[in-house]
């Protein structure tokens, strides 16, 4: 089904079983331990041997010799892989750096091995007489060390910089200007579930049982590493402790487990340890952002400038914060950078809403400061500039031809945004919060030992859009079965999935039968960017729209006319039960939702604004959160519990980002050296007293037959600066680089 004109009414807006706030239908297997993730799959086959992962001791340079000796003669070991023995191996699409390194080793912590044996205590004990020699080299660790050198570079099709009307000229006229430089660290996903692969080989089929966000991704990317037909390797996902990001693509776990099976001619499972993960895989980028934001008297943005550096591999992408710049607030004058330096850290790449979870921690703080140089209300300054036509949309260069800057024939400069209701937000916000009762003048509050502050910041995400493809079948007791290589990351696809079919079909939840994260199934948009929710269950709209065709025709009906309700079809006076229609046979229909350019013709994106209060304690500088409020408007909500999930966890997580997560990175060895959850903090319950979630009523019929826009991302965007905010509030100390640990404001 292609989706390219606005959705008119359609069987989900009847929102019987969609939009309601229903359970998890997978909630009772994971609360009773029997959902099969990756590390638990015993049952899919037999005889499995352990591999434990063998990471590079330096940042950069080369191998100069391997000692196996020791460790193949160690007790139960099968076999050790190595790049030496491993065959020719190519590279994937996604990943930056190799996942087995060697000889050449490009971040600390590359896999360089990965011993096999009987189990995995002695796979690890073997693992640690593995003896490497090493030629160290010099590598570049220091980002602000680095940003001489940094060159500007576009991300995933959004230009490296823009330019609308003439900033300098402006800001220098601007009566009230700021020009102020921020910090954001290195950050780990962090999720509950490392990463875990069990492979099997089958003659020259492999399967492999994994954590992945991304199944036809990363079928296709152990394909091509392992330099075999996409259409012999198989890889199931069924659930997953998330992601974040850092699943989104083949990883070391599964490339190691595929080699190490080959080679022992046995099923191998590797788990990661939690220490390998930070350099081992990928994290979030750390920036330096400088903001400038020039206004008039009144309040209004002049001119407003956003660079941004980040840090990546040779061939890395950015982390592009300056971004949503181009589209969060009005202002004729504009200029913005994303550039990046190469640096010889693990790989950097995306994390919860990477782009803006970043940029907007800078940026909302600027808009904060800028607003106090007014003498504004940091609410009212943000209404002040809100705008309903996106200010800034660079032409893409034509595609075919690189270096041209012609823009396409239907580029549109300043495109309206699909619906946009940030005001909305922040006026509700402010009233459900109390707004009216923060103290403008900072440091002035204060509950017993602390100082207590408030905070807001706008949140914005895109909607991004993918295909998405789905295969429903409808058997003889009325239960409707979905398939798609979906995935659920604990986002809850299996339950809004079910509710779209449900609703579809006119079944009960019940008797919605949803299977996932299998490259047998067809190929859907996974999850990532936001996307999954809204995509992936318009691909199941599109099947079951089929599925509804193939029903009344069966019944010979006329599908125009026919009700789907209470299990039955329904047209005029006959009445059938579905189950009676389908048959021993069943009926089965599949389809794909595909979508045209309407995001292109409407900016498709997500608000929200955040109201966070802190107290600090004034001896100490510890800081506690002490409710948080985000009022979002993102669509239609499919299902108000899971998406509110959504939203607290990344809410959660800009907590995290704002007080205490940073990887600290040894700027002479090139590494992180707080690789676990030890060194590495992120919130728990007891850091986060009270969260609300308000969203609006909003539908968007020009993002999919669902009206429905992503939730996974909005919730981290701007949290972090909403705390840095309440910080300043609270202390009137203003602090620029994050986490904003207890020293910095002491
Ligand atoms: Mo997301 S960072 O695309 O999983």
């Amino acid at each position: 089904m292609k989706f390219d004109t606005p959705a008119t009414s359609n069987p989900i807006d009847q929102l019987k079983v969609v939009g309601k706030a229903v359970d998890r239908v997978d909630g009772p297997l994971k609360t009773t331990g029997t959902a099969a993730y990756a590390n638990d799959r015993h049952d899919v086959a037999a005889n499995q041997a352990h591999g434990y992962i063998v990471g590079a001791a330096i940042a950069k340079g080369r191998i100069v010799s391997m000692d196996l000796t020791s460790a193949r003669a160690a007790p139960g070991v099968l076999a050790i892989v190595t790049a030496e023995n491993a065959g020719k191996l190519g590279k994937g699409t996604f990943n930056t750096a190799h996942l087995l390194g060697g000889p050449d080793i490009q971040h600390y912590h590359q896999a360089v091995a990965v011993v096999v044996a009987e189990t995995f205590e002695q796979a690890r004990a073997a693992a640690h007489l593995v003896r490497v020699e090493y030629a160290r080299a010099q590598g570049v660790y220091d980002l602000a060390a680095a940003t001489d050198s940094a060159k500007p570079v576009e991300s995933n099709g959004a230009a490296a910089e823009t330019a609308v009307g003439d900033f300098t000229v402006n800001f220098a006229q601007a009566p009230v200007q700021l020009d102020a430089s921020y910090s954001t660290a290195d950050e780990s996903h962090s999720m509950i579930e490392p990463f875990a692969s069990v492979a099997a080989w089958n003659g020259d089929q492999l399967t492999l049982w994994t954590a992945n966000q991304m199944i036809a991704w990363t079928a296709a990317d152990a394909a091509k590493t392992l330099g075999i037909p996409a259409d012999k390797v198989r890889v199931a996902s069924p659930f997953i402790g998330g992601g974040f990001g850092a699943k989104l693509w083949l990883r070391a776990d599964a490339l190691l487990a595929a080699l190490g099976a080959r080679a022992a001619r046995r099923p191998v499972r590797v788990a990661m340890p939690r220490a390998l993960i930070p350099n081992n895989t990928v994290h979030r980028a750390a920036t330096i952002q400088r903001i400038r934001i020039g206004a008039d008297r009144d309040g209004k943005i002049t001119a407003i400038a956003h660079e941004s550096w980040s840090g990546n591999l040779p061939e890395g992408g950015p982390e592009a914060a300056a971004i949503q710049t181009r589209s969060l607030y009005a202002g004729p004058h504009r200029m913005t950078a994303n550039r990046i330096s190469v640096l010889d850290l693990p790989e950097a790449n995306a994390m919860r809403a990477p782009n803006e979870a970043p940029g907007l921690a800078a940026l909302e703080i600027a808009m904060d400061e800028m607003a106090e140089k007014l003498g504004m209300d940091p609410v009212a300054f943000r209404i002040a500039n809100d705008t309903q036509v996106v200010p800034d949309n660079p032409a893409k260069p034509a595609s075919n031809d690189p270096q041209s800057k012609a823009p396409t024939e239907k580029h549109n400069p300043h495109p309206p945004f699909s619906q946009r209701q940030l005001v909305e937000c922040f006026r509700l916000g402010a009233r459900r919060f109390g707004w009216d009762k923060r103290n403008p003048l900072p440091g002035r509050v204060r509950d017993g030992r602390w100082l207590v502050g408030l905070g807001v910041a706008a949140a914005i995400r895109d909607n991004l859009v993918m295909k998405s493809g789905a295969r429903v079948r409808l058997d003889r007791r009325g239960f409707v079965t979905v398939e798609s290589d979906m995935t659920d990351i604990g986002t809850g696809s299996y339950t809004v999935i079910a509710q779209t079919a449900a609703e579809m079909m006119g079944v009960r939840l019940e008797r919605v039968v949803v299977k996932l994260g299998d490259s047998t199934y067809p190929i859907s948009c996974g999850s990532g960017g936001q996307w999954g929710g809204n995509s992936s269950t318009a691909g199941v709209y599109a099947a079951c729209m089929k599925l509804r065709e193939a029903v009344a025709q069966k019944a010979g009906l006329a599908v125009g006319t026919a009700v789907f309700a209470n299990g039955q079809i329904r047209a005029g006076s006959r009445s059938i039960p579905l189950g009676e229609v389908a048959g021993d046979q069943g009926i089965v229909a599949e389809d794909a939702i595909e979508f045209g350019d309407l995001n292109k013709q409407f900016q498709q994106a997500t608000f929200g604004a955040h109201f966070v209060e802190v107290g600090v304690d004034a001896a100490t500088g510890e800081t506690r959160v002490r409710r948080m409020l985000a009022v979002c408007a993102a669509g239609r909500i499919l299902n108000p519990k899971t998406a509110r999930s959504q939203v607290i966890g990344g809410m959660t997580m800009g907590v995290g980002a704002a007080l205490m997560e940073e990887l600290a990175v040894d700027k002479r060895l090139g590494l992180f050296v707080n690789h676990d959850l030890a060194g590495y903090e992120v919130p728990v319950h007891a850091d986060i007293p009270h969260q609300e979630v308000i969203f609006l009523d909003e539908v968007d019929p020009t993002s999919s037959p669902m009206k429905a826009k992503g939730v996974g991302e909005l919730g981290i965007c701007g949290a972090a600066a909403a705390v840095a905010n309440a910080v300043y509030n609270a202390t009137g100390v203003r602090v620029r680089d994050y986490p904003i640990t207890l020293d910095k404001l002491l």
